[in-house]
């Protein structure tokens, strides 16, 4: 799936203080099956711009269009049935809930047809390495393996489109090569659009093309 984002800006209204501009004018087209890595100092908005790319936040102005479809046109449930359907999304932070265990976390994207999906799973935790952790719980894992069920999360519903924000950012080097091998290895055989932010410039350049944003800007 293609992705074009149109004249996006993204204000927040500070209540102290000057309204924070923290995107300005993002234009940028990605094609079907690109990897993609956005690049620039903390604090530029990689993460504020992937949300909103990703259809998690909205902008203040600017349109982001998935496969030619203007999102914004879209209401909740149109929004959430895309990301269901054609979205996966890993988090800079795993966000994987600690009551329950791997094999439930990797459902939740699919929990209205967890029975059937159980299967998909299963074979998705044996690509990540992680069969023998299917019912521990989040704080029962390595932070290697929390990323790991981050990523099986991510990829249960086979996306068209996977937003990784800093996927490997906390991990022994180690560890972040075999996650990036996994995430690369999937893109490539399913033809996934990959949008990708990181501050390892090793892991930048495996992508067709870097993006630099700075304060905001694409640059
Ligand atoms: N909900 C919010 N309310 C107010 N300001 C916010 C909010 N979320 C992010 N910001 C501000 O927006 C700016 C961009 O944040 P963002 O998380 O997109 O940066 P980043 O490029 O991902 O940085 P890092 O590399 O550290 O993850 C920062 O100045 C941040 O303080
Ligand atoms: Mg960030």
């Amino acid at each position: 799936m293609n992705i074009q984002i149109k004249n996006l800006n993204k204000d927040y209204i500070q209540e102290k203080g000057p309204t924070l501009k923290v995107l300005k004018d993002i234009n940028l087209n990605i094609s079907s099956g690109e990897k993609v890595a956005l690049i620039g100092p903390s604090g530029a908005g990689k993460s504020t711009l992937i949300h909103i790319v990703g259809l998690m936040d909205s902008p203040t102005s600017g349109k982001v269009f998935i496969n030619d479809i203007d999102c914004s046109l879209m209401d909740d449930n149109d929004l959430c049935d895309m990301r269901r359907k054609n979205i996966g999304f890993i988090f800079q932070f795993h966000y994987l809930l600690p009551d329950f265990t791997v094999l439930e976390n990797i459902l939740i994207p699919v929990w209205k047809d967890k029975v059937n999906k159980e299967k998909r799973a299963l074979e998705i935790l044996d690509q990540v390495g992680l069969t023998s952790k299917v019912n521990c719980l989040p704080n029962e894992l390595s932070g290697g393996q929390q990323q790991r069920t981050a990523l099986a999360r991510a990829l249960i519903n086979n996306p068209k489109i996977i937003f990784a924000d800093e996927p490997t950012g906390n991990l022994d080097r180690t560890i972040g090569v075999e996650i990036e091998n996994l995430l690369f290895d999937f893109s490539k055989n399913s033809q996934a659009t990959l949008v990708l932010v990181t501050h390892n410039q090793e892991l930048a350049c495996r992508t067709d093309r870097v993006i630099n944003i700075i304060d905001g800007r694409m640059v």
